[in-house]
This record gives structure tokens, C-alpha cells and sequence, in this order.
């Protein structure tokens, strides 16, 4: 009889390369591994071996890059999407592509399940199930996750997987967890977990040190064209290209490191250390180009959009209708974020020294100091005696003694 069959998400980690020998003996189901590459470089060129001599009939590989850049990094730019202030959600912004492509390959393959290798205790479970669970609501797909299923500790599933004979990548004996694209990534895990412990810089794998960043500052230029970055340094570039050049420009400058605590949707907090060079310098300049094209309403309508589009994306809700109107307002928002940046790129700091715009809501005639000044400022002084009218009747009227 012919087995059922379970696509498994496999990046070749330690998680993922257990997952496939545990699905089949505890499933008895065939298993196929499913690499959704969103770019970042991260699978090793073994990848395919690994899945197979980890019991995989099959090793699925699809390049999604294209898609990710215009379909989920694009919009969270717009949207100015950051978790926390802090964290720029590559990972959070990356599962429900995964979770697509899942259900895609699940289709493909007339599979009975879908599988990842997140644990019990993450915020990615949260956003496979419901990514899944929304996008296969037709024909429910079972869901499978080894890690929080079986519920094995890290020093377990290294020990798994040494008796499999599977060598994993890590530096000697640590092993830390990381979820890398295009967009960034974050490592989790080991000594990483103790908040008083700085991140030893092994860890680290795309950015430099302040100590290793060149001497001398780096300038760049980016354009803008209604806030999708068309241009680096004079230069035209696909999305996905003009990303991964930043990622190395940046990187090099040491740009884009974050250490946090970080309240999970599972209720936990838990210590994160992230690296996102391109998302950190692109996430500014369009904030920099909304300061001098967006009205004072528009710019506090954005900042408020963008914390309810960040909450909803780690949550795990990026298949949903409020996401998708969300999109719609950043959209419009943008439509005249159209203009170059300037940057300084210099020892792990990233600094907006120039923007300009046909578009720019800035006049120099009003704001100068100089003789050039055309702002009328006898007219201050009305708009002055109006603006203060309610607060002078109510202090005459009601505050009158508590404020002396
Ligand atoms: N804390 C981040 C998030 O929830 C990153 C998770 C990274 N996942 C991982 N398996 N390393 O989005």
C-alpha cells in the first residue's frame, strides 16, 4: 500500500534534520522535504544529501525571493513594520510564505500532512498553524511538529541527532538556532539566552564588529520611487538585488545589530539577537523621506498603523483581511514617497544625512532663520491669542486654584 505522505519544512538544521527520521517512525509516514530559499545565502550546498540521508524519498528546493521581496518585505517597509522598536521581523514576515509554500507542495504531492520543526514554547508554531490552517481551510491539512510534539531538549535532539550519524553546522559545541533571508536574521539559543550575557561574537554572521568596521565612514544613495527602493548608489537594482548589496554594504559597517528582550505572543519574554543591515538603512531612509513628504496627520496616522501592522504580523496574522487593508492605507501613504537618501554608514551607526524630493513638503522660504525668510510673523501672534483661547477660559474658569 502506498504511504502517506508529509512535506516537511526543512532548512537542514538541527530542528529540521530530526524532524524527518521522527515523522517517519512515530507517523509511519514518506516524507518530503520542502527548502523554501528567501534568500540570505543560508542553506548549505548539501542540503539535498542531508535531507536524504536523514530518510527523506524526496528534497524539494524552490527560490521564492522574488515573491518574498515583493509580496512581504515590500509591504513591511511601507508599512514601517518593527516589532517593539526593535526588531524588523524577518522572521516573522518569512514564516507565512513557508506556510504557502507548504500547502502548495502539499497539493502538488496529494500529501496528508505539512510539517515544520518549530517547538512548542515559539511564536513561528503559532504562525504555520494559522497560516496553514487559513490558507488549507478548504481541505484541512494535518499538522505536524516533531520538536513540540516530541518535546526534546536541545542537548536531546543533539543527541538524536548523533545517533543518526548527522553532523550539524555550529561553532564547537554550540549550536545556536538561527532563521536567516534575505531580510535578515535572528539567533536564538545557548549563552544567547541569558540577557545579562553579551552575544559572543561568533554568533554574529553577517555583520561586522564596531571594533572591525572600517575606520572611515561609508556614504551611500538610495532612491526611492512611492517608497519601493529603486536605486543604489546611482544605480538601478531589482528589489532582491538591491537588498542583498545593501545586506553586504551595511554589514560590512557593522548596521543592523539588535539585542533585545522581547515579549513573545506566547506569553513569555525571551532574549533575541538579530542582524538586519539592509532592513535597518532601507527602514530609515523611508522614515526619512516620510518626515519631509508626509503632512504632521498622515505621519501620526503611520506611526500608529504601524504598530497595530507590526503586533498583527508577529502575531502570525498575515493572512488576514485587516493586514490586507492595512497594506491599502500604506500604499496610498506612499504614492509621493518618491526621492533620494543619503547615508552614513560608520562603525555599527546608520545616519540619514540628506533627503530630497520633488514631492518634499519642506520649504526652505518658511523655515530659515535667514533675511530669505518669507513665514509672516505677525500672524503668529493672532494664531497664538486663538490657539490659547480654551485653555486661558478654563483656567479662569475651573483650574484656577489648584495651579495658583
Ligand atoms: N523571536 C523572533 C520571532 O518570533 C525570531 C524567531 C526566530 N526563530 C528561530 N527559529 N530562530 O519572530
Amino acid at each position: 500500500m502506498k504511504k502517506d505522505i508529509a512535506i516537511l519544512a526543512f532548512s537542514g538544521g538541527l530542528d529540521s534534520t530530526i524532524s524527518v527520521d521522527w515523522i517517519k517512525k512515530n507517523y509511519g509516514y514518506e516524507v518530503v522535504t520542502l527548502t523554501v530559499d528567501l534568500g540570505g545565502g543560508q542553506f548549505s550546498a548539501d542540503l539535498e544529501k542531508r535531507a536524504k540521508k536523514a530518510g527523506a524519498s524526496d528534497c524539494l528546493i524552490w527560490d521564492v525571493k522574488e515573491e518574498f521581496a515583493k509580496d512581504f518585505i515590500l509591504p513591511s517597509l511601507l508599512a514601517g513594520a518593527i516589532y517593539e522598536n526593535e526588531y524588523l521581523l524577518a522572521t516573522s514576515i518569512g514564516r507565512p510564505l513557508m506556510a504557502k509554500k507548504l500547502v502548495e507542495a502539499a497539493i502538488e504531492y496529494d500529501a496528508k500532512a505539512v510539517a515544520h520543526g518549530c517547538t512548542g514554547k515559539g511564536n513561528d508554531q503559532v504562525r504555520f498553524d494559522t497560516a496553514i490552517k487559513t490558507l488549507s481551510s478548504d481541505s484541512p491539512l494535518e499538522i505536524i511538529a516533531p520538536a513540540r510534539e516530541a518535546s526534546l531538549t536541545r542537548d536531546e535532539e543533539k543527541e538524536y541527532a548523533k545517533k543518526l550519524d548527522i553532523k550539524l553546522p555550529g561553532v564547537g559545541e554550540r549550536v545556536y538556532s538561527i532563521d536567516r533571508n534575505l531580510w535578515g536574521l535572528a539567533i536564538e539559543g545557548e549563552d544567547l539566552e541569558d540577557p545579562w550575557i553579551e552575544p559572543p561574537e561568533d554568533a554574529y554572521m553577517i555583520t561586522s564588529s564596531l571594533e572591525d568596521a572600517p575606520k572611515k565612514p561609508k556614504y551611500i544613495e538610495i532612491s526611492f520611487n512611492k517608497g519601493t527602493p529603486v536605486k543604489l548608489n546611482g544605480k538601478k537594482l531589482g528589489l532582491v538585488n538591491l537588498i542583498e548589496e545593501l545586506n553586504d554594504i551595511a554589514g560590512l559597517c557593522g548596521v543592523g545589530r539588535t539585542i533585545h528582550v522581547e515579549n513573545r505572543l506566547v506569553g513569555i519574554k525571551s532574549r533575541e539577537t538579530y542582524e538586519a543591515p539592509a532592513a535597518t538603512v532601507l527602514y530609515k531612509s523611508l522614515q526619512s523621506l516620510e518626515k519631509l513628504n508626509l503632512s504632521r496627520d498622515q505621519q501620526r496616522m503611520k506611526s500608529m498603523i504601524s504598530t497595530t501592522y507590526s503586533d498583527l504580523v508577529y502575531d502570525g496574522r498575515w493572512y488576514s483581511g485587516l493586514r490586507e487593508n492595512l497594506d491599502a492605507y500604506c500604499k496610498s501613504s506612499a504614492r509621493y514617497l518618491t526621492g533620494d537618501v543619503r547615508i552614513k554608514l560608520f562603525k555599527s551607526n546608520c545616519e540619514v544625512v540628506g533627503v530630497r524630493s520633488p514631492y518634499s513638503l519642506y520649504s526652505f522660504d518658511l523655515a530659515t532663520y535667514s533675511s530669505e525668510d518669507k513665514f509672516d510673523h505677525n500672524s503668529a501672534v493672532g494664531f497664538i491669542d486663538i490657539y490659547s483661547l480654551p485653555s486661558r477660559i478654563q483656567r479662569k474658569q475651573q483650574i484656577h486654584d489648584e495651579m495658583g
